[in-house]
């Protein structure tokens, strides 16, 4: 056999995988999540479900796909023979891979409305206040066409970096741009501080939670968007850790990484709720927080405005590229690893991914409102309004947890512990038990247990709260 092939630095999975988990997740879904399900209720499940979910699972994926240098479904193959499993559960990496080729036809439409922003500010077209810039969205998003030619460009580009087989320049590059991404929301996040005079506001918001506010449907949507921007139960850190050098530790990349992720989806907020809250805007409106109120505020400031409304949604499209590779790598390094010429895999898929992203493209104009799922006020289970609500929700909310727990069963219950012990060599006897334990227990109870509740109702969970809380009074 030939040699696994390994990236040249140990700094280099953190890049890929951060540049994986950093992008529109952060700055454009987890903003109008907060502000659709409760603010703060919303952050505390989330940063919970980050903490006894994700990391460790991050963790977990890291160790199958390292342990076997090769694509997902053939990492969960070996370690499966390994340990005398049952080869079905390659069915994780299969399944993950149609849930990732939904997300990335949503995630590329959106993309492109970073796109329409750049060009936009750098015309001056956006124009000026959160009246115009409203209307500019307003008219964005009734415009298929325009959204179908960024869509467009932005799977094309996509589809370039990864035929090439060029994510290693991306990720060189990121070394550069993600320090940018970060200096300028703080920035941002300074400016709606003080101009503002609503941080002390947006704290109370985000950090106080309104524990009536904790219902099934916010959990669920909690925990999904926390394996959303954490890029889980998608076999995509699983592939990336397949390139990861024998002797970097996987928890403390795994830390970093989630770390990372936590603190640029916190500055997001930090920067756009403020912006919400003195111009009256509404926070839960939805897909379109970010992009309206962000170039609210840029729109009011000059020359200046324009030099960070380019920047800044120009630092989204790549945050974004570095997410929707990596969601095309695992299919097509598959591809590779069975003889299937990767420029023609990569093209095919690509092709197919945006097709199917025609039906997000107009659910924000002639479908947003589809009466199969539910009335407006009343979404059906939650799933919301539009095809693309539905989508995102049985994506993000349904089937990425379904395929981290059933990650957590194979790594805790099927897979042999000393694949495990082998690759998690940095932690003491001590640590190692706990993180078995989360795998095994925590994390699949958990899952459980919020799918349970969710599939039950609000009603039924409250009695059963009342009920419990009776026996201990
Ligand atoms: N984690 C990415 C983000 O937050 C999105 C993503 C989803 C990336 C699935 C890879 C796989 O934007």
């Amino acid at each position: 056999m030939s040699e696994p092939k390994v990236w040249a630095k140990k700094s280099t999975f953190i890049f890929a995988a951060a540049g994986s988990a950093i992008g529109l997740g952060n700055l454009w879904k987890f903003p109008y999540m907060v502000g659709e399900n409760g603010g703060g209720a919303f952050v505390l499940v989330y940063l919970l479900c980050v903490l006894l979910i994700g990391i460790p699972l991050m963790m977990s994926e890291s160790i199958v796909g390292k342990y076997s240098h090769g694509n997902a479904i053939d990492a969960i193959s070996q370690t499966a023979k390994r340990s005398n499993a049952s080869q079905h559960w390659r069915g994780i990496a299969i399944f993950s891979m149609v849930t990732i080729f939904i997300i990335l036809s949503f995630y590329s439409v959106i993309a492109g409305w970073a796109f329409d922003y750049t060009y936009a500010f750098a015309t001056g077209e956006i124009g000026t206040g959160v009246d115009e810039v409203g209307k500019y969205f307003g008219e964005l998003l009734g415009d298929s066409k325009r959204l179908i030619i960024w869509h467009s460009v932005f799977m094309l580009l996509t589809a370039v970096i990864i035929a090439r087989g060029a994510q290693e320049g991306i990720e060189k590059a990121l070394g550069v741009m993600m320090p940018v991404l970060f200096v300028l929301l703080f920035i941002v996040v300074a400016y709606s501080a003080f101009a503002t005079g609503k941080f002390g506001d947006t704290l109370t918001y985000m950090f106080n939670p309104d524990f009536s506010k904790i219902t099934p449907v916010v959990v669920i949507k909690a925990m999904g968007q926390a394996f959303f921007s954490l890029s889980l139960g998608m076999c995509v850190i699983m592939t990336y850790a397949a390139y990861m050098r024998k002797d970097v530790s996987i928890t403390e990349s795994s830390l970093y990484v989630s770390g990372l992720d936590t603190v640029m989806a916190l500055l997001a907020g930090l920067a756009i709720f403020p912006i919400v809250f003195a111009n009256g805007l509404d926070s839960g409106s939805g897909p379109g927080l970010l992009f309206v109120t962000l170039s609210t505020a840029f729109s009011q400031l000059g020359t200046i405005g324009v030099i960070l409304g380019v920047a800044f949604f120009f630092l989204v499209i790549i945050a974004a590229l570095s997410s929707s590779i990596s969601m095309v790598e695992p299919f097509v390094k598959w591809c590779e690893e069975h003889n299937i010429n990767r420029i023609v895999a990569t093209f095919a898929y690509c092709l197919a991914v945006w097709a199917f992203g025609l039906i997000t493209v107009y659910s924000f104009n002639d479908w947003s409102v589809v009466e199969f799922f539910g009335t407006e006020a009343k979404p059906f289970l939650g799933m919301g309004k539009s095809p693309f609500d539905a989508l995102d929700f049985l994506t993000s909310s349904v089937f990425l947890p379904l395929g981290g727990l059933l990650t957590a069963l194979y790594v805790g219950w099927a897979m042999n512990k000393m694949i495990s012990r082998e690759q998690l060599f940095t932690l003491n006897g001590a640590l190692f038990g706990l993180w078995l334990f989360i795998m095994r227990f925590v994390a699949p109870i958990m899952i459980g247990i919020i799918f349970v509740f969710y599939a039950l109702g609000e009603e039924t969970m409250n009695t059963f709260i009342a009920y419990v809380t009776n026996l201990f009074k």
